[in-house]
């Protein structure tokens, strides 16, 4: 949460971080700012609202050339989005500026000390109490700006990816993380820090993930020296290729980055199962599960963690490795494992899900069973991000960049990273026979032509959108493995669109939902061939005989659901345990076309941040 860029080089900065800041949007939108360091003057500009409202006020002042500049895009969490509380953050004397993404947790005793020696402060955040107190580090002991910060941050409390600018040091930039990323991009004699690599993808491609408690000091004509926050000692920087493109991340023609994430997903499945599936060999390639196998094999149970979508993953994958291994799973919200003194053995295997890698919920429930012994396999989207580093292994799910704040290629790609796991674990244990492993495996290997097929529908199920885009709520029920799909699609309509849904399990609606039902409710059910179809076919006559309005997910040629629903999506049939990837194709469309059609801002929806970073 909150997007971070600083350039420092030979180029114009303030485009260059403008640039970046609107490819970071996706982290926050709420306010933003800039510090632009002229050479002579330090210029910072800050308001409510989204980059191209900065950009309004850029253009309001003299044009500021600069080959330095810090920006920010805020999502809130101490103090309003207002000009004030918007970063850069300024000390006392006017000499720092800092950025920030995490939260100080002991930001007002450290703050109530500040004000005891003298410091004022303007805004609510806890990020002018951290640039106030690297300020009073700096006065009391008269050290350099690096060691000052590095020495603040040894009290501080909490989360934080930070970058430091001192006017009278204006070749330097001070970068430090904890918990939340920092990406520091080098170029000829240039240097960019970012949340993600997004913003300086096309400068170049090399970069530096600053790794936890880490401190990075950067000068132009210099290289990059990097220290240890806790112990002041120097850490030797990895340079990572980067393997994106800027291709990767721009719109590629279409209206918005959700329906080309929704469009890529043929694509993003292919690329998960690419090497990794080789259906003709009946062999399925997973060094990290190759390496470890005997802790798959050996545990009594495995843990799921996740957050959101990622969560709903871990759902399906209940279903799915608990029938193909009979390995008992369960699976947590990661924010209520790590507040519940959860029960781990060492034998257990904990699967964190995470999109981003940078989940603190998500993160903190690794750690917890961690400590507790479990062997930790991370799901990931992000290349590089904490997850993937804090993990004992796993695997990355190569859906490319997700830059809609609604996820969806990553939900797919999951579930088909969790489809080889359970195949391969299935295989091994001897749950699936050879015939229905090899089985299994082709028809993994058909999963990406059926998703083109469904996509092939969009513009009915945009016709169909028309006629809910008023609706006030929603229901959505499934039963089995389309059970999580129905969470997830009401996910995905209620935070794009603000209509109120929720998603039940078909048969639970006797016991209360059910009371829900009029002419006015809109209910989505998820009725394929596989999958208990007579008993939601009962369900939805349930449904039928109280008015309700019914669209429905049934399989290719369906006949009996046609006859009862007022609207029916097909997707073609599948095997049970990979229905999910396709059930949930139509629900990412018809939310994406309501959302559209009730004018919301679907890739930006009000009150979310794409990385949930703070918990
Ligand atoms: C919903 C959505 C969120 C995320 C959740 C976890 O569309 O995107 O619910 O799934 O915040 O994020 P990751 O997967 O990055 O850990």
């Amino acid at each position: 949460m909150c997007g971070i860029v600083a350039y420092i080089g030979n180029k114009q900065a303030q485009p260059i971080v403008i640039k970046g800041l609107k490819r970071l949007e996706y982290r926050g939108y709420d306010s933003t700012g800039i510090s632009i360091y002229n050479g002579s003057a330090l210029h910072t500009l800050k308001t409510k609202g989204k980059v191209s409202d900065l950009e309004a006020l850029i253009a309001q002042h003299p044009e500021q050339k600069a080959t330095l500049a810090l920006g920010h895009t805020r999502w809130a969490t101490h103090g309003v989005p207002n000009d004030t509380n918007a970063h850069p953050q300024t000390s006392n004397s006017g000499n720092l500026v800092v950025v920030h993404n995490g939260i100080i947790e002991n930001y007002a005793s450290l703050k109530k000390e500040l004000i005891h020696r003298g410091f004022t402060f303007s805004s609510d955040t806890d990020t002018e109490v951290l640039v106030n107190l690297i300020e009073d580090v700096q006065q009391q002991q008269g050290v350099k700006l690096g060691q000052a910060v590095q020495i603040a941050l040894s009290q501080v409390i909490g989360a934080y990816a930070i970058v430091v600018f001192d006017r009278r040091k204006p070749n330097e930039l001070v970068a430090a993380r904890l918990g939340s990323p920092l990406a520091i991009g080098i170029g000829e004699n240039e240097f960019f820090v970012a949340s993600d690599a997004t913003p300086f993808i096309e400068y170049t491609k090399e970069a530096i993930y600053l790794e936890e408690e880490h401190l990075a000091i950067i000068r132009v004509g210099k290289s990059i020296k990097i220290r240890k926050i806790k112990d002041d000692s120097l850490a030797e920087p990895y340079v990572e290729k980067l393997q994106m493109s800027l291709e990767n991340i721009q719109k590629g023609g279409y209206d918005h980055f959700m329906l080309k994430e929704i469009f890529e997903q043929p694509k993003a499945i292919q690329d998960t199962l690419r090497g990794r599936l080789l259906s003709d060999e009946g062999v399925i390639t997973l060094s990290s599960l190759r390496e470890h196998d005997n802790r798959f094999l050996n545990a009594k149970r495995i843990l799921i963690v996740a957050c959101g979508t990622s969560w709903h993953a871990g759902l399906v994958a209940e279903y799915l490795l608990e029938d193909f291994t009979r390995i008992p799973v369960e699976v947590e919200y990661a924010s209520e494992f790590r507040y519940r003194n959860p029960i781990i053995y060492p034998d257990d295997v904990v699967i964190a899900i995470s999109q981003s890698g940078e989940t603190a919920d998500t993160i903190a429930a690794i750690n917890i069973a961690k400590e507790k012994g479990a062997f930790i396999y991370g799901i990931c989207n992000v290349v590089g991000s904490t997850i993937s580093r804090i993990t004992d292994t796993g695997c990355y799910t190569h859906a490319g960049p997700e830059i809609g704040v609604a996820s969806t290629k990553a939900f797919t790609t999951q579930i088909t990273v969790i489809s080889l796991i359970g195949l391969y674990l299935g295989k091994a244990n001897g749950t699936l026979s050879r015939s229905q492993y090899q089985e299994y495996l082709t028809e993994l290997s058909t999963l990406p032509t059926k998703v083109e097929q469904i996509l092939a529908s969009q513009t009915f199920i945009e016709e169909v959108a028309t006629s809910f885009k008023t609706a006030q709520n929603c229901i959505y029920l499934g039963r089995g493995y389309n059970f999580p799909v129905a969470l997830e699609g009401a996910l995905k309509l209620k935070e794009i669109s603000y209509i109120h849904a929720e998603g039940y399990p078909a048969a639970e609606m006797k016991h209360g939902p059910i009371a829900l039902i009029d002419k006015e409710m809109p209910v989505v059910v998820i009725a394929t061939k596989k999958g208990y179809y007579d008993k939601v076919v009962s369900n939805i006559q349930e449904i039928k005989s109280r008015e309700g309005r019914i669209i429905a997910i049934v399989s290719e040629g369906d006949t009996q659901v046609k006859a009862l629903a007022d609207y029916c999506l097909e997707i073609p049939d599948a095997s049970e345990p990979f229905i999910p990837i396709l059930s949930t194709i139509p629900l990412q469309l018809l939310s994406y076309y309501i959302a559209v059609q009730r004018g919301c801002n679907v890739d930006q929806p009000r009150n979310l941040a794409k990385s949930v970073t703070v918990e």
